[in-house]
């Protein structure tokens, strides 16, 4: 990994959605009257699932939506914990519509538009899902940009998906900074040719991948000097 100040001539920062912007785990912490001690396993297992479902599913060729894949990862992880009921699995579908935005993000997202650079995210989700996300978060006006990859019909680490922003912003991939806690998605991007900052939130190692991040920050605070300078 180098250094922390190797952010250059950037145009864009580009923002994984999912346990980046949007508190995964949040969904489940407002059921815990429900899930009692199974609370955080079962949404450790939710996102397990749901990430190696969009993985499997690219390898197969067996396309579906992030919706359905969101929800067929909480079948199984209620099934793995040994919870059940339609009541419960409507309730956390509908509470993955409004995530809790980590608390940094709308102070971030200002100081980078007010430095003149562009914002956009760059997700696994469906339309439906990151404008539900958005809007609860009230970040609408500080993004240029809401891309999701169903627009290609593959998943990260798919380089087509990287190759929306590309598209759409109309800048080269390497005036594009791209941000994810997803560590494999970091990787990915930046295999790409995308400069990449890490947000590693939960203190993981790095992964064994092709494709290094240009820098490794614990939340998203420090971007702003990072690539505005
Ligand atoms: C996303 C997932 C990977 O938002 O977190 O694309």
């Amino acid at each position: 990994m180098a250094g922390q100040d190797v952010l250059e001539n950037v145009g864009a920062c580009v923002f994984d959605a999912y346990g980046t912007l949007f508190d995964v785990h949040s969904a489940a912490a407002q059921c815990r009257d429900d899930l009692g001690d199974q609370a955080d396993a079962l949404s450790a297992l939710w996102r397990q699932k749901q990430l190696e479902y969009t993985w499997l599913r690219s390898l197969m060729g067996a396309h579906t939506d992030f919706w359905h894949i969101t929800g067929d990862a909480l079948d199984y992880a209620m099934a793995a914990t040994g919870l059940s009921g339609d009541a419960l699995r409507e309730k956390l579908m509908s509470l993955y519509l409004t995530l809790d935005a980590y608390p940094e993000v709308p102070a971030v997202l200002a100081a980078l538009r007010e430095a003149g650079m562009k914002t956009a995210i760059l997700s696994n989700g469906l339309p439906m899902m990151l404008d539900a996300a958005v809007s609860n978060a009230g970040i609408a006006e500080l993004l240029d940009a809401v891309l999701s990859i169903e627009d290609v019909g593959v998943f990260k680490v798919s380089p087509k998906t990287y190759q929306l922003a590309v598209d759409r912003l109309g800048l080269e991939a390497g005036r594009i900074c791209f941000m994810s806690s997803n560590a494999w998605d970091a990787a990915g991007a930046a295999h790409f040719g995308f400069q990449v900052a890490w947000v590693n939130r939960f203190g993981q190692p790095r992964e064994r991948l092709p494709g290094t991040p240009k820098a490794e920050i614990t939340s998203l605070e420090p971007l702003p000097a990072l690539v505005c300078g």
